[in-house]
């Protein structure tokens, strides 16, 4: 089983290293393989995703991934910053299905924003399509206006776009993945306004009755942003399209008590998959040796049951890191009062112990 792990910028190189010590732990014939990607690599050969770092990662069963980008990099033209290496795995590799479970852990209920009885027991999963929709659809750029409220004026345009097979594919991944669970889906749409929307749902309703065992509901993305908060027990799958799912999953994120919590799966028709924590290189802490290294190793989990079908493995440590939060060890952002203060490699190192 062949990885590339590509740790990148910030707290990146921190937490992978971490995730690493867990996969190690466990002992499976794992074959690692770094590269650099992002700032690291932009330093090191002038482009945020060398040939050879694409290379190694469309060659491997599955991709574990740090984080990129530092504002140092905010004055690059677009091209050669960073983020662009992570949009463009994406693009290469075919990512279009990324999950993003949202559980709220029981020792960590305190730490959500919401009260505990609206997060207690919270397990959602959110599957957003990411190579379609407004960031990649063309045209794009800016022009002079020659209609609408200002001719003449400066303007920006993006592109909506949702083709049929793109969106069959991803309903097709939300039922399969909602028979696995509590057989709902609740699709998010904007229909009663965007046509993209329209398609979105009108497939989406054609897809589920191939899934008469698999509740569906639509809804709009306004009311689901307010449900998100309202009631979020009530979800079960939430599929949505790139946008969406990119500004839902961040509020979701927040259910479970930190995005250092969030690990996230992203998925190719082969299986193969990229395995990365939602959060960024958090550059405000990066160096320091605190960040929360369990979304990354959470992801490795994700990867070792999506990718490498090693489902046992990946409950182990699943297991493992629901012991360290009892045992009372957290990273400063989930810490509170009577809990024990641990930086990366200790939350690691616990994880690696509780295995
Ligand atoms: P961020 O997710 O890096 O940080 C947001 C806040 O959460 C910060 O206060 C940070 O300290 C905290 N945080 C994040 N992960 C944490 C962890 N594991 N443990 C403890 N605290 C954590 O988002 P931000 O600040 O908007 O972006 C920073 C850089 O990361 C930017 O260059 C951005 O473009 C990039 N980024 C990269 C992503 C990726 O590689 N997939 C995703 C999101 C942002
Ligand atoms: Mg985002």
């Amino acid at each position: 089983m062949k990885i590339a792990v590509l740790p990148g910028d910030g707290i990146g190189t921190e937490i992978v290293a971490e995730a690493v010590k867990v996969l190690q732990a466990l002992e499976l014939p794992l074959e690692l393989e770094y590269a650099p990607v992002g700032g690291a690599a932009f330093e090191a050969s002038g482009h945020p995703l060398p040939e050879a770092t694409l290379k190694l990662a469309r060659e491997a069963d599955a991709v574990l991934f740090g984080a990129v980008g530092d504002w140092k990099y905010d004055t690059l033209e677009r091209a050669l910053r960073p983020e662009q290496a992570i949009l463009g795995l994406r693009k290469h590799l075919g990512l279009f299905a990324n999950f993003r479970p949202a559980i709220c852990y029981e020792q960590l209920v305190g730490a959500s924003s919401l009260k505990p009885e609206l997060v207690a027991g919270l397990d959602i999963l959110i599957i957003r399509e990411l190579t379609g929709d407004i960031y990649f659809g063309q045209p794009r750029g800016r022009r002079v206006a020659t209609d609408g409220h200002f001719p003449g004026a400066e303007e920006a345009f993006d592109t909506m776009r949702y083709s049929r097979p793109e969106i069959e594919r991803i309903a097709h991944v939300a039922f399969q993945a909602a028979r696995k669970r509590n057989k709902k889906v609740t699709s998010v749409d904007k229909a009663n306004v965007l046509e993209t929307f329209q398609l979105w749902k009108d497939v989406v309703t054609e897809v589920g009755q191939q899934y008469p065992d698999v509740t569906l509901e639509h809804m709009y993305v306004d009311n689901a942003a307010m449900q998100l908060v309202k009631a979020p027990k009530k979800f079960d799958v939430i599929v949505t399209g790139n946008m969406f799912g990119d500004i839902l999953s961040d509020e979701a994120s927040m259910l479970t008590g930190s995005i250092g919590m969030l690990p996230s799966a992203s998925l190719n028709a082969k299986s193969q998959g990229l395995y990365e924590p939602s959060h960024g290189s958090a550059p405000d802490i990066a160096g320091q040796g605190i960040a929360n290294p369990l979304a990354t190793i959470l992801s490795a989990a994700m990867m070792l049951r999506f990718s490498l079908n090693q489902p046992e493995a990946a409950e182990r440590i699943e297991t493992a890191v629901k012991q360290v939060l009892a045992q009372g060890l957290r990273t400063p952002d989930i810490w509170s009062a009577g809990t024990t203060k641990v930086g990366t490699a200790q939350m690691g190192d616990a994880v690696v112990r509780a295995l």
